[in-house]
């Protein structure tokens, strides 16, 4: 099973408790080491992709995208050894050739040294915009002269290339009913839910919850 989850409500998460936005994203980074272990532990998931920076997040004030940045090196950084003790291969999708050289090498070292473990793959969109995706996969067929089909579009998106299957189940957090330029292709026949709980108050036991939920959807994938 592919989990897809859009982590939103962060600086609203802070707001409320009288502080800036930046708390929100700490407490936030905690959650993601929750999820992923739990997801580490359920032997059914076995994809698990985090949408944690947009390609449309460089519009936010330059304090704010720089503490992000220097969050995930961090995060990253002492993160190594949970990976490392779970078994949990790390990957990326999106475009992080904007980000600074230490950052891309940080990246690089991650999934180099998580390459071969397979209890979970989990997925950082980093720079992510499925658009821009979608559009580097169509010059990728134009480059290699290859041919326009839904089999070869797949296979170069920054999913397929990491092979990396189609979404199942697709949450987002914070109350927010959209998608905002995530997955657009791989969601094509996902479960979606929509919690009003803002993510850094998201659990673990409320991700169960949904998962109970899903298995008792019947997905019919346009068939009867
Ligand atoms: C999601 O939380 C985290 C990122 C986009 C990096 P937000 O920062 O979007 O929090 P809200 O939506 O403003 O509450
Ligand atoms: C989506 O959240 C991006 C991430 C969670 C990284 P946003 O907070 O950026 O999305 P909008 O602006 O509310 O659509
Ligand atoms: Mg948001």
């Amino acid at each position: 099973m592919h989990i897809a989850i859009i982590m939103d409500g962060n600086g609203r998460w802070a707001k409320a408790q009288g502080k800036n936005r930046t708390e929100g994203h700490k407490i936030g980074a905690k959650v993601v080491k929750d999820i992923t272990t739990y997801c580490s532990n359920n032997e059914e998931i076995k994809y698990l992709t985090l949408y944690a920076f947009s390609t449309e997040n460089w519009k936010r004030p330059k304090l704010e995208v720089e503490f992000l940045m220097k969050l995930l090196d961090n995060w990253l950084k002492k993160e190594l050894e949970t990976y490392i003790k779970n078994e949990v291969k790390f990957e990326v999708i999106g475009d992080i050739s904007k980000f600074s050289k230490k950052l891309q090498n940080r990246i690089k070292e991650t999934k180099e040294k998580t390459k071969n473990f397979n209890r979970l793959t989990q997925v950082l969109a980093l720079n992510y915009g499925s658009r821009d995706e979608i559009t580097r996969a169509i010059k990728r067929l134009c480059d290699k002269n290859e041919e326009i089909t839904e089999e070869n579009i797949s296979k170069n998106l920054d999913t397929g290339i990491n092979n990396i299957p189609d979404v199942d189940l697709l949450i987002r957090t914070s109350g927010e009913v959209r998608l905002s330029n995530y997955l657009l292709w791989q969601v094509a026949y996902a479960e979606m839910f929509f919690t009003p709980t803002l993510w850094p108050d998201f659990t673990p036991q409320e991700l169960n919850n949904i998962i109970q939920d899903f298995k008792k959807r019947e997905r019919r994938f346009g068939g009867i």
